[in-house]
């Protein structure tokens, strides 16, 4: 998932009166201005997703035939939430510590990402919160219809087994642009997806994660509108309004794309730093044929920006108009490195989740609903206040 980071090359460009040198990225995250940075970077949203093999949880019943017992106290918590919100309130859950401090009377839906806990799907059903699976596609296998259609059957069983609302598809390996059959090959793997849960499990859902834009970013070249048209909707790993209209530009309709923010930054080192503007030099580090990635930094909670970086800040928390967003720059104790933080606080994501309603989408959501220190109840508080009552 990503973050905001625009980083400008090079050479000379004059922006905001500071002039940038060679071999030097200037981190900006600029979210009105960023047409024009977007046409000379490139832009890594891949991280903690790379890599990352389909959970092997939820294979064992499957495996052996076993049809699981309802966990839940009464049965009904074990039937699909059939009810529909209004907007979808969206959340990624990586961890089983902190669910019963989310705030329920905002969550529509869980995404459990890496784990399964039949007490959260009992606790959500109680609410009327959908349950999701994470999934991930395997690649290699994107044009075998065979390999597709056991793939597809045995997410029937996972669902069905687990008692979940459906699916949550997670794929971000790079598709070349010519490569039309391998773009077709997921498009049919979500189309098979959607229409045989139709048909078996009428009411699941199947939700597909996008980068932060529709033309090709990271190498991602996918039929984008096929995939929404088969699709209950998008999750759009994103944050601002340039990039929800990519996915608008290319017909997909407004219900059918939820927002999808950071609640978590990135820390940049910095090459060396402006005293008076603050802004900061990055290494140059390149990711899948651009020059300039978010991969020169590395991602922060949110919980933990604010309570061990925040604090040991040579700034204090900065406000970058341009961008609407909160930064700052501290000293690391140990490597004495200049470090500069940039991240989401409730300020910032209070301006993005206006989007939904201006641009009517179909709901908001956060990478990830863990990244809060939920022993800090002040923090945790005012992270979800600032998500709006859309239900
Ligand atoms: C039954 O389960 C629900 C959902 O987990 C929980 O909220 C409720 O307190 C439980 N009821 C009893 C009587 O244990
Ligand atoms: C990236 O930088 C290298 C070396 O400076 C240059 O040769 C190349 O053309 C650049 N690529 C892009 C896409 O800008």
């Amino acid at each position: 998932m990503l973050l905001m980071s625009w980083q400008l090359v090079m050479d000379g460009i004059q922006l905001k009166g500071i002039t940038m040198y060679y071999h030097f990225i200037l981190v900006e995250i600029l979210l009105s201005a960023a047409t024009f940075i977007s046409s000379i970077c490139g832009h890594n949203s891949e991280s903690r997703f790379q890599q990352r093999e389909e959970m092997i949880f939820y294979k064992d019943s499957l495996l052996q035939g076993i049809k699981r017992p309802c966990p839940c106290n009464e049965t009904k918590y074990c039937s699909r939430v059939e009810t529909h919100p209004k907007k979808e309130i969206f959340i990624f859950s990586v961890s089983n510590h902190n669910w019963l401090k989310y705030d329920w009377t905002k969550v529509t839906t869980v995404v459990e990402f890496g784990y399964h806990d039949d007490d959260l799907l009992c606790h959500a059903h109680s609410k009327g919160v959908r349950i999701l699976s994470n999934v991930n596609i395997p690649v290699q296998d994107l044009t075998n219809q065979r390999a597709r259609h056991i793939w597809v059957q045995q997410r029937v069983e996972t669902v069905k087994n687990y008692f979940l609302d459906g699916i949550n598809v997670d794929f971000e390996s790079a598709i070349p642009a010519d490569r039309k059959d391998l773009k077709q090959g997921y498009t049919d793997y979500i189309t098979e997806l959607k229409t045989t849960f139709k048909k078996h499990l009428p009411g699941a859902m199947v939700t597909v994660d996008v980068a932060w834009n529709s033309g090709g970013v990271d190498g991602r070249f996918y039929d984008y509108k096929r995939i929404a048209d088969a699709s209950d909707f998008l999750f759009v790993m994103s944050y601002d309004e340039r990039s929800m209209r990519s996915y608008l530009k290319i017909g997909i309709p407004p219900a059918k794309l939820v927002l999808g923010v950071p609640w978590y930054g990135y820390r940049y080192p910095c090459m060396a730093y402006d005293t008076v503007t603050y802004h900061c030099w990055l290494k140059h580090v390149p990711f899948r044929g651009v020059n300039c990635s978010d991969a020169a930094g590395n991602e922060v909670d949110y919980g933990a920006i604010i309570k061990a970086y925040l604090p040991r800040s040579l700034t204090g928390r900065q406000w970058d108009k341009a961008a609407q967003s909160p930064f700052f720059i501290l000293k690391d104790s140990r490597s004495d490195r200049v470090i500069q933080v940039w991240y989401d606080d409730p300020e910032s994501l209070i301006i993005k989740y206006r989007l939904v309603s201006d641009l009517q989408l179909g709901g908001l959501g956060m990478w990830n609903a863990d990244s809060l220190d939920y022993d800090d109840p002040k923090m945790t508080q005012s992270m979800w206040n600032a998500i709006p009552n859309l239900k």
